[in-house]
């Protein structure tokens, strides 16, 4: 297993829609067991697979919620989702991150609720009710491998925000990326 570098912001791979999964080979296994290191070691609720420079349509996620921990891997994943309210955006609880984005967090409205379809590592066909924080990450991790990041989907207030944001790093080019573990980014 290895930590992989997360592509940032600017990267083609994770601009464009990634390809679904043909094969449930070992390639498969060793990019998803890579995932879940990578994952922990940025450290990070998600990841999608573009942001380890991969077009597959492959996600895994973990994330504690209290006493109930949340963890798996959704494969060729479809999701449904719930109307999402109109009130006020709270800043603080729906505030959004990306480790493709690193450092920083807008708020953006979600779906509350989310019913996600997914193939284990081992082929299995799954689905998955999620609401909360959870649906929130599967909310984010399917826009990635629809070639959408949360930054994409902001109102236009924090848009311009996240515009300024990436300019000042120098992001949105090609080419960057960050190696969790190794790394020490501004902010983090
Ligand atoms: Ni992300």
């Amino acid at each position: 297993m290895a930590v992989l570098p997360i592509r940032i912001t600017g990267d083609p791979v994770l601009h464009s829609p990634a390809l679904p999964v043909a094969e449930f080979d070992e390639e498969l296994h060793r990019l998803v067991a890579d995932m879940i290191e990578t994952m922990h070691e940025a450290p990070g609720v998600g990841l999608a697979a573009p942001q380890v420079g991969v077009g597959l349509r492959v996600f895994v996620y973990d994330w504690q919620d209290g006493e109930m921990r949340h963890s798996g891997v959704a494969i060729n994943p479809r999701l449904w989702v719930s109307q999402p309210t109109v009130e006020a955006l709270d800043d603080e609880a729906e505030s959004e991150g990306c480790l493709s984005v690193p450092g920083e967090r807008f708020p953006l409205r979600r779906s509350q609720h989310a019913l996600l379809h997914a193939f284990e590592l081992s082929g299995q066909p799954y689905e998955l009710e999620a609401s909360g924080w959870l649906a929130r990450i599967f909310q984010h991790e399917f826009d990635h491998l629809n070639g959408v990041l949360y930054v994409d989907r902001l109102n236009e207030a924090n848009s311009k925000l996240a515009v300024k944001a990436v300019k000042k790093r120098n992001w949105g080019v090609p080419g960057s990326s960050w190696l969790p573990g190794v790394d020490l980014l501004e902010g983090e």
